[in-house]
């Protein structure tokens, strides 16, 4: 685990490392490769484990951790912390305990925008309200705000679509991506955020890139890749990047997944899974079925299916989702044919 000595706690300490002055010698004795130094050694990763208040989330522990690992010994206040599909309140509680707990900032400031429609979808409907009230449609604002109360000086909340909201000039120090969950919706996010990032210094952490269903994020992070630096994958969930130089507004515009031929996808993702550690290849695997299915070549999804079934036949996830890919595969033909009919 990274810490500091309890003396750079003390509230006089705090206050002299809050000034021009110390950041600027700071960034002359420290700087990026000193800190990219000790991002390497992931000290956010197991044995860190913070005595936390996590109320339900669908995040993994390790994922908890790495975010409050981030507010609690990263966050300088440089810029703001964007936590972008909030839900009910796991990223946000793990974020704002670290930022609480993080005496160089001011109390005074709400360091966290936390971004969610908070309306309930039929998987959280499923998953997380299968004995509540609450129907598919109806609003879990109010768990969310009941989950964050002890922390919500820190946290502005923004109510609706994410891309309906606006965002001015300021930075982001932590940008918390869980809500790319359309290409229209990654399209908008990048464009407005990537640009407010800080070379050297902002986090970007891709909640489902480690993940079958949203190929989008690893072709759209493989367009980017000059501009970060992967620092760690999580099982089925998260990646996490150092952000080494801030794309400009026209580079992220260049960069729309949704404007890409599948046959340059494809090649982004083969190409994004050479760099994956070994273990994560079959997720990358199947997210590639699903980019073919997106396209409606349902023929090449199975074969490719089926091929990551040959060369992992031991992995029982790859098997379920890839039933489940092709599930889905056939009611994406079906609704096809009906549509054309
Ligand atoms: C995977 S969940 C987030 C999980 C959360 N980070 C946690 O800690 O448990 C994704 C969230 O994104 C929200 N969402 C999806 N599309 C959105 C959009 N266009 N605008 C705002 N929120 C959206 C959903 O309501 C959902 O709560």
């Amino acid at each position: 685990m990274w810490a500091t000595p309890d003396v750079l706690d003390h509230p006089w300490v705090a206050a002299f490392r809050r000034t021009r002055a110390w950041r600027g010698f700071v960034e002359l004795v420290g700087g990026p490769r000193r800190r990219l130094r000790i991002l390497e050694t992931r000290p956010w990763a197991h044995p860190y484990r913070p005595e936390l208040v996590v109320p339900r989330t669908m995040l993994s522990e390790d994922e908890v951790a790495m975010l409050h690992w981030f507010g609690r010994w990263y966050f300088r206040g440089r810029g703001q912390i964007v936590d972008a599909g909030c839900f009910l309140g796991g990223s946000t509680a793990a974020l704002a305990q670290g930022v609480s707990a993080n005496h160089r900032l001011s109390r005074e400031r709400r360091w966290i925008d936390s971004y969610d429609t908070f309306v309930m979808d039929w998987y959280a409907k499923r998953e997380f309200f299968a004995d509540s009230p609450l129907q598919v449609g109806d609003s879990f604002y109010d768990e969310w705000r009941t989950a964050v109360e002890p922390w919500e000086r820190f946290v502005s909340v923004h109510r609706g679509d994410v891309c309906a909201q606006t965002w001015g000039g300021e930075k982001v120090e932590i940008l918390f991506l869980d809500v790319m969950k359309t290409v229209p919706v990654q399209t908008v996010v990048t464009e407005r955020w990537f640009p407010r990032l800080i070379a050297g210094r902002s986090i970007l952490i891709q909640q489902d890139y480690v993940h079958e269903w949203q190929p989008w994020i690893i072709v759209s992070m493989e367009l980017l890749r000059h501009y970060f630096l992967p620092l760690d994958y999580f099982d089925y969930g998260s990646a996490v990047y150092f952000c080494v130089r801030v794309p400009s507004r026209r580079t992220v515009e260049a960069a729309d997944v949704g404007a890409l031929p599948l046959a340059t996808q494809l090649e982004l993702m083969d190409r994004a899974a050479t760099r994956m550690p070994a273990h994560h290849v079959p997720v990358i695997a199947n997210a590639r079925a699903k980019l073919l299915i997106d396209f409606r070549r349902y023929d090449e999804a199975r074969a490719a299916i089926e091929d990551v079934w040959r060369r992992w036949p031991e992995h029982a996830r790859a098997r379920s989702v890839g039933e489940r890919l092709l599930e889905y595969a056939e009611k994406d033909a079906a609704k096809g044919l009906s549509a054309s009919a």
